[in-house]
């Protein structure tokens, strides 16, 4: 009897402990696209596997499609692309397999569930809120540019999740040199969260749902890791010229070393095919209305056949009659909001979509630092780590 109350009351503090912990591991690696693949496998190989034990949508969805001749179809297709085009990151994925020792094809899995949940036109990923502010405030002459975001997904993700920070090398000299930070999602490689590297080029991204998957192009994971090495705005747009994607995302991103009088935040929504995507951008206004911009995970710019995403038709309402937001309090009183009783904008995991905001990233292109919450910045005493972005580029 004895042994059983002490076993819930361990079972107590643990479920409390998980659903409060404020903290995420961080791995800082150098080595080959393989080796820090590896590294980062080996470091957190109980985080990885017990994420692939505990994840439904791999077990239910993607393993069980996996043995199907259609889905093996779309694996082989997938895989087979990206090998042709990034096998570098295809090296990456295999050495965190090989790290993490799982077998490949599950860790493969993880990298083109986007897609297949598209292909099986179920179960679609809960996904984020970003706000964009970027103006000067006209009574104080204080200069706002900020990129905002809610990373939102199944909270077992965020349960195994870490922060990467590395360094990537090419001895062969085949392969550009990269050095990155970013918000990691256990058994993946960096890119989808949010990011950003040692050009000061940073990273958001929200998922969004086109109809349509051309599984002959680039899987989104594999398009947004890519985009980490990216060094400048124009080679954003060069890769996004150049390459094609096999689903779609919406991507923000700010050149952090750009002055800041010329300060410009962008969005670019990406569809499936080549060359698919629209650009918009938030320029420096003089006033809060027209410095604002607010996205959620369905595609605003860029006209295509999408699938409806209830969660983001309550967000963006909810966003809409809240405050623009005028400064930091602003931005936190919207990305924290909770008074939708289904789809609220801060997720804890327990409402309809079973979605939970696992981190906020503030991006102060003002102060060059990214903020890092792990809990609702509305009501948080602070963020667990505030990083410095680099003010000038590294590379060249
Ligand atoms: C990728 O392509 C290379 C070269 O053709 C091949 O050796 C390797 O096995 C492929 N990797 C995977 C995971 O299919
Ligand atoms: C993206 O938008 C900005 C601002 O309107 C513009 O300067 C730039 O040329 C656009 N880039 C592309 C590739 O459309
Ligand atoms: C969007 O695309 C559809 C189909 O290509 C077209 O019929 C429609 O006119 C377009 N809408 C806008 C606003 O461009
Ligand atoms: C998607 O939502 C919009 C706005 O709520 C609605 O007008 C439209 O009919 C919906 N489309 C589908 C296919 O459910
Ligand atoms: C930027 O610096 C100002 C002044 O020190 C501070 O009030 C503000 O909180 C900082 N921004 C962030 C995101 O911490």
């Amino acid at each position: 009897m004895i042994v059983s109350i002490m076993n819930i009351l361990i079972i107590l503090t643990l479920c409390v402990w998980q659903a409060w912990s404020l903290s995420i591991p961080l791995i800082i690696t150098k080595g080959t696209h393989y080796e820090v693949g590896h590294d980062v496998g080996a470091s957190f190989k109980d985080r990885i596997q017990n994420f692939c034990n505990e994840f439904s949508i791999l077990n239910d969805v993607l393993i069980p499609y996996y043995h199907m001749r259609k889905g093996r179809k779309a694996y082989d297709d997938l895989l087979n692309v990206a090998n042709a085009t990034f096998p570098q990151i295809v090296d990456e994925i295999q050495g965190l397999a090989d790290g993490a020792e799982l077998p490949f094809y599950k860790v493969f899995l993880l990298h083109i569930k986007s897609e297949i949940q598209l292909l099986l036109r179920k179960q679609f990923d809960p996904e984020c809120t970003d706000i964009a502010l970027n103006y000067v405030d006209q009574k104080t002459q204080r200069q706002w540019t900020i990129q905002a975001h809610n990373e939102d997904t199944d909270p077992i993700i965020g349960k195994y999740a870490y922060i990467t920070d590395a360094y990537i090398i090419d001895p062969t000299g085949k392969y550009p040199t990269e050095r990155f930070t970013a918000y990691t999602y256990p058994g993946s490689v960096p890119g989808n969260a949010f990011a950003f590297n040692a050009d000061g080029m940073l990273f958001t991204m929200n998922a969004v749902f086109p109809k349509k998957v051309e599984t002959d192009n680039i899987a989104r994971y594999i398009a947004n890791r890519m985009l980490l090495g990216c060094r400048s705005v124009s080679d954003v747009f060069s890769f996004l010229d150049k390459y094609g994607s096999a689903s779609g995302f919406s991507l923000n991103f700010v050149d952090a070393t750009t002055p800041l009088a010329d300060q410009m935040l962008y969005n670019v929504e990406v569809g499936p095919g080549m060359k698919q995507y629209s650009n918009a951008t938030v320029p420096l206004a003089n006033n809060k209305a027209d410095g604002h911009c607010y996205h959620f995970n369905m595609y605003k710019h860029f006209n295509i056949s999408q699938f409806n995403d209830t969660s983001t038709q309550h967000r963006s309402a909810r966003a809409a009659k809240l405050a623009v937001p005028a400064d930091l309090t602003g931005i936190y009183n919207i990305l924290g909001d909770t008074a939708d009783p289904d789809y609220p904008i801060f997720r804890n995991g327990k409402k309809k979509d079973g979605a939970a905001t696992v981190s906020t990233a503030i991006f102060d292109l003002v102060n060059g630092t990214l903020s890092i919450y792990l809990d609702n910045p509305k009501m948080s005493q602070g963020p667990v780590i505030v990083l410095q972005l680099p003010k000038k580029k590294i590379w060249n």
